[in-house]
């Protein structure tokens, strides 16, 4: 075993199966760049307040570059050994610019460059999240403008409740995404601050800057708190839980699209690129995509859990539990980014069966409450015309008919002041032409919201 850069105070030769245990690399060298901007800030810094000589600080800040290129280029060779990124990155600093390399540890601890690398590896991908919410967004939308008068039968406990816009219900996930959007804009907040000068946990002696090298890197403000800034994960535990409420959001639209797709309901179909098909049954065309991204929040779920009771009974500051803080983020960014990408390709692909869906509102009660409302115009009271139409409806369903087959002179025995006109009201697309109320689906409305909802990916 090699001597540990931590090893002064220890005498015995490290264990493998335990050195192993505790080595970080395995899932931490996603941060390797993270690190390297990290270490470059804080020896800038270290230099602009004198604590290292110009002369010193050039050397590392040159092999730090180095560093920065090689990754790019061909990757870096990190071992177990070294334990985690901080200490790959020191080593391999020293091979390039030999042991001034160790004086880039002034003033600052794996601690707060820890917390520096995560912080710094949200804040980058948060702006890319956001502009993947928007494209799904904007998908929505443009299939919502290509079907404001595509009627489709409205749900309650999944029954048919009233007849709606294809329109107004894509624009209803439209919503949700928005909401995901400002959650995962308001993530920035607790994610742009630095906690690079907190040190181990008590800040330092040396006279450090620590706005300087919280400006350098891009923060808006170093933390207040250097207890706090060493031992706080909240931004980690807002991004997976926003991560987690978009989940929810995708998954929802996930299991109407599988159901849709399938032969009862036939409302679409999936373009053929996002579905698949069985190595036995020829005839398949499943909805795997759909599927996979319902069954992908499951992980996400967890990762927020997982992270959520680590953090639980932790005291302050910095406790080793929180190495486990990283790889839940890291899946939750590789699984929201193509599972959002996704949606986005098969929201614009879809195929709308137009006729199916407006049949499934012909053939139903859907219509009922027009009728309902229809005998309140006429000065029946609502809740007699409510048990009124359910009697219609209960006798429609043992003779099969349907509430436009009833005849008006039987109508005209129910209320004498019903006439042809009751015929109109009952059809579907007026019972959507005239929910004119704000947010409603009247597709004056639909209309509307479209209007708005793209005002409002611009702002995005
Ligand atoms: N690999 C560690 C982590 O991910 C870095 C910080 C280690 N600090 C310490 N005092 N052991 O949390």
């Amino acid at each position: 075993p090699i001597k540990k850069m931590w090893g002064g105070r220890f005498e015995a030769a490290g264990d493998q199966l335990v050195d192993t245990f505790g080595a970080s690399i395995g899932f931490d060298q996603a941060m390797a760049k993270e690190d390297i901007m990290g270490s470059l800030a804080h020896v800038k810094m270290l230099k602009a307040t004198k604590i290292l000589s110009a002369a010193d600080a050039d050397q590392i800040i040159a092999g730090l570059e180095k560093l920065a290129d090689r990754l790019e280029k061909e990757g870096l060779p990190f071992t177990v050994e070294n334990e985690d990124i901080h200490m790959n990155i020191e080593t391999l600093l020293t091979e390039e610019i030999g042991p001034v390399a160790g004086k880039l540890h002034t003033a600052r601890s794996r601690n707060d460059q820890v917390a520096t690398d995560l912080h710094l590896y949200v804040k980058k991908r948060l702006p890319k999240i956001v502009d993947l919410l928007t494209k799904l967004q904007t998908a929505l939308v443009d299939k919502a403008a290509a079907n404001v008068k595509t009627v489709m039968p409205g749900y309650t406990h999944m029954q048919h409740a009233q007849p709606i816009s294809y329109g107004h219900y894509l624009l209803a996930y439209f919503q949700m995404f928005q909401r995901d959007v400002e959650r995962f804009q308001f993530n920035m907040k607790h994610t742009d601050i630095s906690p690079l000068g907190a040190a181990a946990l008590a800040g330092t002696t040396f006279p450090i800057d620590r706005e300087l090298s919280a400006s350098l890197l891009g923060f808006a403000a170093p933390y207040a708190n250097s207890l706090d800034a060493v031992s706080d994960r909240d931004f980690a535990l807002e991004f997976l839980s926003n991560a987690s409420i978009l989940m929810v959001h995708l998954s929802r639209l996930c299991e109407e699209l599988i159901y849709w797709c399938s032969y009862e309901f036939g409302y679409i179909e999936l373009a053929d690129q996002y579905a698949t098909g069985s190595s036995i049954m020829p005839q398949k065309k499943n909805p795997d995509m759909a599927e996979l991204i319902r069954g992908k929040t499951g992980r996400i779920f967890g990762d927020l859990t997982g992270l959520l009771t680590v953090m639980k009974g932790l005291p302050l500051a910095y406790n080793k539990d929180m190495q486990e803080d990283k790889e839940g983020i890291f899946d939750a960014v590789k699984t929201i980014v193509p599972s959002l990408q996704v949606m986005t390709g098969m929201i614009r692909t879809l195929h709308v069966n137009k006729k199916k869906m407006e049949h499934a509102t012909h053939n139903d009660f859907s219509n009922a409450t027009e009728l309902a409302d229809y005998l309140a115009t006429k000065g029946v009271p609502f809740r007699q015309a409510h048990e009124i139409v359910g009697e219609l409806v209960l006798k429609g369903l043992k003779t099969g008919a349907n509430l436009a087959d009833i005849p008006l002179e039987q109508y005209q025995q129910i209320n004498p002041q019903i006439t042809a006109d009751v015929y109109e009201v009952l059809k579907p697309h007026v019972a959507i032409a005239r929910r004119h109320s704000l947010g409603g689906t009247g597709f004056d409305q639909v209309k509307e919201q479209i209007a708005a909802a793209r005002k409002i990916i611009e702002k995005n």
